[in-house]
This record gives structure tokens, C-alpha cells and sequence, in this order.
């Protein structure tokens, strides 16, 4: 619900508070005045302008590339969470930016699997690690592989490298970091090859019907025996117990290992062997007592299961370090790397969150993503770093109706216009869920009265048109967004193959595929926007004369 006060051109907003309470919660929002006037517009008009002619086009080497991945962070995920990360800071919302929403360059990435039009985290990861498609539910492997199908996944032609392969093979030093178990399907896909992604222990695999799946090797044993996994330098995430590290032996969470393997303790052992220095943490309190300088590799699990969603997050010593921490460690770490980094940092709960219908918790799993892209911007230099945010695919998450300006992004809105049931409904909705609450009255389909609901309450889950069981409501296949800054992030500029990702960030720090040539570029004077407007018809000439020698 939303009152407005036009008063003298401020919009006071009150965020949707139950009647009762209008004024104890009474929240300025502080709509800027301005944007009554064209002037404002204008303004804003000539700034973008401004900022896009001085655009400058980095054709350096990118000595380190930084990937962040939204885990199911579609468009509507992004908007919905710019307005809530505004809201927080006490304004209307819509106004703002996250922060790697003013990269220079973006593009839209088509998220299809060779097998499915709308696709899955797994295939996904194969596409924008390793540059190839695959099929759903497939990870690191390529479509010649059908999902379960051990025997083809262990051809050596049907396991594509992925970019953390072509950086160790250039003398780079690699990180991997998530909020899931560091098995899942997108930490998975950039060390592993598994024609089921639920294979991350032995346990699942010695489910299957077919006992020849046993001749592959689960997600977790590819992460601590073989490369590029063994040569990682910082390994952070959740997924104890499917290394058989587990701290609580009752439950079994994800995957517990039948074969009494521990990798935590195997990890060690074979750093002894190697004779390297290393830390193996389980919580913030160790993570931060570790010599970062000494240290060569650091394996930090902090789950047995995923890391708890941000609101439930252990803040203390003994609890779990957040995105942001984890990403500035492990940027500190890999900066001594003498030959620069390659490190994947994923928001893998946003995706979680949306399964569940609970868009409050998705929108703060995306504010965490934020602060860790925010953080790690502080300690990069932009001038030899690619970095790359982007999402795996999108969700049926849909912002509807005409909320006023600044209402609460969580809250409702009511169109008595157009609305055939005279009822309110919540502004985010699903278009598959749990949320689903419909029901027949004998002479008419019903849904709930949504007036006054909690939708900040962790049980709640956002209404949906298709019923789902929980934690099921399913992904979308709609393009989802990447945004770029650094060397060669001018490559995005239009509608993509999600693969071509991968082939970017190869190109861009010449490593894999393009580790010894690379498709020939115009002079770098010519394809320079930074030329300066004196210098610009002296460029021209010259640019002329370099293009002519190069057809000679
Ligand atoms: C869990 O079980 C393993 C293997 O049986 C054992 O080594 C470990 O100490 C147990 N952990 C706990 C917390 O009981
Ligand atoms: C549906 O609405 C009813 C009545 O408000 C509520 O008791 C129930 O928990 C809701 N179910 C779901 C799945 O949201
Ligand atoms: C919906 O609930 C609100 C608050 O309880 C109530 O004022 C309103 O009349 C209800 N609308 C309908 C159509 O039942
Ligand atoms: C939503 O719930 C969380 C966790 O209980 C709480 O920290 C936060 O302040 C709540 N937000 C609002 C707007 O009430
Ligand atoms: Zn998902």
C-alpha cells in the first residue's frame, strides 16, 4: 500500500505498512523533486552521452579475469533487485543502479541446452566455462553426451577444458568460490566432467540402475584428484559431506559418501606431499586467522550442505564469512599470482531462492552478490582485468501491475481498473511455484486475498500460476543479461550464444584457443574511441595508412 503526498514536488512514499501502523512506519522516499522537470532528463541525457563518447576500448592482454555468476539472476531478478537495494538505502528504488550496471558494455546471452529450450545450471556452466554447449543435466561435457551416459562422458573428445584449464596451462593461478556446495552444478562445470550432475559422491552413483556408471568418477573426486581441480590455489564454498568431510554424521543433507573417503583430509595430505603450504578452514574465525601471504592454497568449506541463505548466516566467529569476504580473500591471495588470475565467484543461492517462491530471500541473495562484485571492484585493477557479471539462466519471476513509484518491492499493488476479482495481488510473482494458491468455491477459481500478507517472513512464498512442489518452481528460457568492464569487454555488444563467454575471456587474455593467435584486430589506434578530438583527423590518416599496409 502506498500513500502520496504531492508537496511542493516531494513524494512522501509510505512502504507498504498495514494500515494500522501507516504512521509508526512512515518512510521518506524520497522521490527527487527534479524529476518533475525536463531539465532533470536532459541532464542525465547528456551525462550518459558523455560517458558513452569517452568510452575507451582496452585492448591490453587481461592479465586477470574475474567472473561473477548470478545463479538464476534474470533480467526481472536484477530490476527487482535494484529497487530493494534502494529501498534499503531509504529511497524509491527505481532510480538506482546495482553496482556492475554501469560496466561499459553488456550484451544478451541466448541460455538454451542443445536439448532443451529452457535450460538447466549444469549445461549452462558448460556453456560459458568451457565455450561449448551441452545437454540439461549434463556438466563439463559435451552434447555427443546424453545425460547419465558415463561410457561417451569419459571420451576424451566429449570432455571440452574449461577457461580454469586454459589459465593453469598458461601459468595462471585459479580460484573457485560459491555460496553452494563447491560440487554443484556451476562450481562443478569448471573443474569436472560428469554426465550427471547429481553425481557429485559415489553415493548417487551407486543409486543407478546401470552399475558401468561406476567407471566415472564422482564431481568431488574430480575436484581433489585431477586437474584442473588438484591445481586450484583457493577453493571456498559449502558441500562437506560430499567430500566426506562432514561435521554432522546423522543427517545426509546432499550426498554422503559410501566409500569412507575424506577429500578435506586427502586435499591435505597430497599438499604435504607436494610439499606446498596451505590452510584447510571451516568457518570466518580460521578464514581470517589465515596467513594470506604465506599460505598457497587455501580449501574452505563452511557447509556441510550449501552456506546458510544470508539471513540465516552465522555472523560470528564460528559461523560462515559472507560472498563479499570470501571474494576480497580470495582476491588477495591470487593478486601475488605472477603471471595474473583466473577466479569464478558465484551467488549460487539467488537461484535456491527463486525455486522456493521466495523472492524476499532471492532479492537478499542478490544484494550479497552486489556487495561481493562492490568489493572486489575496490581491489582489481580495471586496466588489466576483465571482469564479467552474468547469470546462468532466468526464472518465471515477473513484476506486474502499476505499483506506484517507491512502493515496497515486496509489497502489493492493486489495479481496480483492470483486476476482475477486486483484490490486490503482490507486485512479484511466479510463473511456476509452490506459491500457487488458487482454489474453486463451487463457482468460481479463488486466490487469496493477498492484503496485509508478510511477505518479508521467511515461510512465505510469492504467488505462482502453476502449482509446483517446494523448491521446484522452474527456471525461464527468456536471454539473460552480461555485463562487462576491462580489456576486450567491448566483445559483448549484441545478442550472444552463451558460449561465447568462455571464447571472450580466452581471446581477451589470450589463453586456450587463443593462447597463440588470435583473429586479427584492426590497429589499435583505429579501433580506439579514446583518440582525442585534436588528434582525431591526424588518427584518421594514419589509421587509413595502417589498414593499407596491412593489406599489402
Ligand atoms: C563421522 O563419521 C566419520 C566416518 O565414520 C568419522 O571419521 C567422523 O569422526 C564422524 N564425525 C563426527 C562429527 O562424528
Ligand atoms: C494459501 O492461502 C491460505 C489462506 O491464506 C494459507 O493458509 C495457505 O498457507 C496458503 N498456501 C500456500 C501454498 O501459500
Ligand atoms: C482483502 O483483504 C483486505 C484486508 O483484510 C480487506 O480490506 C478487503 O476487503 C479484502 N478484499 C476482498 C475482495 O475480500
Ligand atoms: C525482513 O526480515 C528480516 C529477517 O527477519 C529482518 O532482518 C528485516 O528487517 C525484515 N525487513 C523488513 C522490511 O521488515
Ligand atoms: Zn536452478
Amino acid at each position: 500500500m502506498v500513500v502520496l503526498w504531492p508537496l511542493s514536488g516531494l513524494r512522501l512514499c509510505l512502504l507498504s505498512a498495514p494500515s494500522l501502523v501507516l504512521f509508526a512506519s512512515l518512510v521518506s522516499c524520497a522521490v527527487n523533486p527534479d524529476e518533475l522537470h525536463s531539465g532533470h532528463w536532459y541532464k542525465l541525457g547528456v551525462e550518459d552521452i558523455t560517458e558513452a563518447l569517452q568510452r575507451t576500448q582496452n585492448t591490453k592482454v587481461a592479465r586477470n579475469v574475474l567472473l561473477f555468476l548470478g545463479d538464476g539472476m534474470g533480467i526481472s531478478t536484477i530490476t527487482a533487485g535494484r529497487i530493494f537495494k534502494g529501498q534499503k538505502e531509504g529511497k524509491s528504488g527505481e532510480e538506482g543502479y546495482l553496482s556492475f550496471e554501469r560496466f561499459p558494455d553488456m550484451a544478451l546471452l541466448k541460455t538454451y541446452n542443445v536439448d532443451k529450450q529452457v535450460p538447466d545450471s549444469a549445461a549452462t556452466a558448460t556453456a560459458f566455462l568451457s565455450g561449448v554447449k551441452g545437454n540439461f543435466y549434463t556438466l563439463g561435457v559435451t552434447a555427443a553426451v546424453k545425460n547419465g551416459d558415463c561410457a561417451s562422458s569419459l571420451l576424451p573428445e566429449n570432455r571440452p577444458k574449461s577457461i580454469l584449464t586454459w589459465a593453469q596451462e598458461t601459468g595462471k593461478e585459479t580460484g573457485l568460490v560459491t555460496t553452494t556446495r563447491i560440487t554443484h552444478a556451476t562450481p562443478g562445470a569448471a573443474y569436472a566432467s560428469s554426465a550427471q550432475r547429481e553425481w557429485e559422491c559415489d553415493a548417487k552413483m551407486k543409486q543407478e540402475a546401470d552399475p558401468s556408471v561406476l567407471h566415472c568418477k564422482d564431481i568431488a573426486r574430480q575436484l581433489v584428484e585431477d586437474q584442473p581441480g588438484m591445481n586450484l590455489k583457493v577453493i571456498f564454498g559449502g558441500g562437506r559431506q560430499a567430500l566426506g568431510a562432514q561435521f554432522d554424521n546423522s543427517t545426509a543433507t546432499s550426498c554422503r559418501r559410501l566409500d569412507g573417503l575424506n577429500l578435506a583430509h586427502k586435499w591435505q595430505e597430497m599438499r604435504q606431499a607436494e610439499g606446498a603450504s596451505y590452510a584447510y578452514v571451516t568457518n570466518t574465525g580460521q578464514l581470517r586467522d589465515v596467513n594470506i601471504d604465506n599460505a598457497e592454497f587455501i580449501l574452505g568449506l563452511f557447509a556441510d550442505n550449501h552456506i546458510p541463505y544470508e539471513r540465516d548466516r552465522d555472523l560470528g566467529v564460528a559461523g560462515e564469512p559472507s560472498l563479499s569476504e570470501l571474494t576480497a580473500t580470495a582476491i588477495k591471495r591470487l593478486s601475488r599470482a605472477e603471471e595474473g588470475y583466473f577466479l569464478i565467484v558465484e551467488g549460487g543461492r539467488i537461484d535456491h531462492a527463486l525455486h522456493d517462491g521466495k523472492a524476499q530471500l532471492a532479492l537478499e541473495e542478490m544484494q550479497t552478490f552486489d556487495a561481493a562484485i562492490s568489493t572486489a571492484l575496490e581491489l582489481v585493477d580495471l586496466d588489466e582485468t576483465l571482469v564479467i557479471v552474468t547469470a546462468d539462466h532466468s526464472h518465471g519471476l515477473a513484476i506486474n501491475g502499476y505499483p506506484e513509484r517507491g512502493n515496497d518491492i515486496l509489497g502489493t499493488s492493486f489495479y481496480k481498473d483492470g483486476v476482475t476479482d477486486g483484490m490486490p495481488h503482490m507486485t512479484l510473482m511466479f510463473t511456476t511455484g509452490p506459491g500457487f494458491n488458487f482454489s474453486y468455491d463451487g463457482t468460481k477459481v479463488a486466490r487469496v486475498n493477498v492484503s496485509g500478507v508478510d511477505a518479508n517472513a521467511s515461510s512465505y512464498m510469492f504467488p505462482a500460476a502453476v502449482p509446483t512442489k517446494v523448491g521446484w518452481s522452474m527456471h525461464s528460457g527468456e536471454d539473460v543479461a552480461v555485463h562487462a568492464v576491462g580489456p576486450w569487454s567491448h566483445l559483448f555488444h549484441r545478442t550472444h550464444e552463451q558460449t561465447y563467454v568462455a571464447h571472450v575471456i580466452a581471446y581477451a587474455a589470450q589463453v586456450g584457443p587463443f593462447a597463440q593467435q588470435r583473429p586479427e584486430a584492426p590497429h589499435a589506434l583505429c579501433s580506439s574511441s579514446a583518440v582525442a578530438p585534436q588528434v582525431f583527423q591526424a588518427a584518421v590518416v594514419l589509421c587509413a595508412f595502417l589498414l593499407l599496409l596491412q593489406r599489402v
